[in-house]
């Protein structure tokens, strides 16, 4: 029976990829930084960790806590929407600290057992806005660009111990706790002179009825996860799928 470590289970994509994987009979370490065991389903096969990706103790922990795993899902992440003139560098560092280096601390952490098995999957959820750029999302964007090329450059260096590394690239997904979040950390991160525009993007945002549902993301992270022929780069959800065709 194989084993899947997620980050990021206390809500949306992370909660419904543990759902996902569950159904199908594997083996769930369901990692969350906010203990909110209650949201998943009982199973004999699903183990709940704390996990903070951002500290480096919670990550050794949670990783020897976990014992052998077959597939890791970087899919903790935070967002924020604002013009960068707004935005604090503690926001745009802790922006980074979450989406980029987060995932690569873990990513380091678990690597040495799939090396010495010559197997294993890194899955990295990153964003569609990569795919297209928009307005007052430069931060968050580069945070997950970042994550972007990270991924493609060592899956090239995994590839001779046959552990692939992958991304998914999921579109906006407005069930989720991510805009509820992003919006805590907007506090003056449109100043008048960007008003405008930020009014037009969420217009826009408004109108399109193009959407991404967390059940897209979790058959875009199982594909990366089961299919040795699966792509480097996963699309997941209406609009991101559109966007891609797009390009
Ligand atoms: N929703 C979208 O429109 C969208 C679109 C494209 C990509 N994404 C990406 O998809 C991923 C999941 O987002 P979501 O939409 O499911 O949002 P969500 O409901 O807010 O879930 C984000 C998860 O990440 C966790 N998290 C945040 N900081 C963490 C940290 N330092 N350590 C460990 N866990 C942490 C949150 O835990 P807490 O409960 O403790 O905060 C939560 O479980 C993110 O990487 C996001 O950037 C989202």
């Amino acid at each position: 029976m194989k084993s899947v470590l997620i980050t990021g289970c206390s809500s949306g994509f992370g909660l419904e990829i543990a759902r996902y994987f569950l159904d199908r009979d594997w083996n769930v370490i369901a990692t969350m930084r906010t203990s909110r065991e209650d949201v998943l389903p009982l199973s004999p096969r699903l183990r709940v960790l704390a996990l903070d990706v951002t500290k480096a103790q919670s990550i050794r922990e949670a990783v020897e806590a976990a014992g052998p795993i077959d597939v890791l899902v970087n899919n903790a992440g935070i967002g924020v929407l604002g013009a960068l003139e707004g935005m604090s560098m503690d926001t745009v560092r802790d922006v980074f600290e979450t989406n980029t280096l987060g995932t690569i601390a873990l990513t380091q952490a678990v690597l040495p057992q799939f090396r010495q098995r010559q197997s294993g999957v890194v899955v990295n959820v990153t964003s569609s806005v990569t795919l297209r750029a928009l307005p007052l999302l430069a931060v968050y964007s580069a945070s997950k660009a970042a994550v972007n090329a990270f991924t493609e450059s060592l899956a090239y260096e995994l590839a001779p111990f046959n552990v692939r590394a992958c991304v998914v690239l999921p579109g906006r997904a407005p069930d989720t706790r991510f805009g509820e979040n992003a919006q805590q950390r907007m506090e003056g991160s449109i100043p008048e002179p960007y008003a405008g525009l930020g009014q037009r993007v969420f217009e826009q945002w408004a109108q399109s009825t193009a959407i991404t549902r967390s059940q897209d993301v979790a058959e875009a992270v199982w594909r990366a996860a089961t299919d040795a022929a699966a792509p480097a780069r996963i699309v997941a959800g209406e609009d991101a799928l559109a966007l891609a065709g797009a390009q």
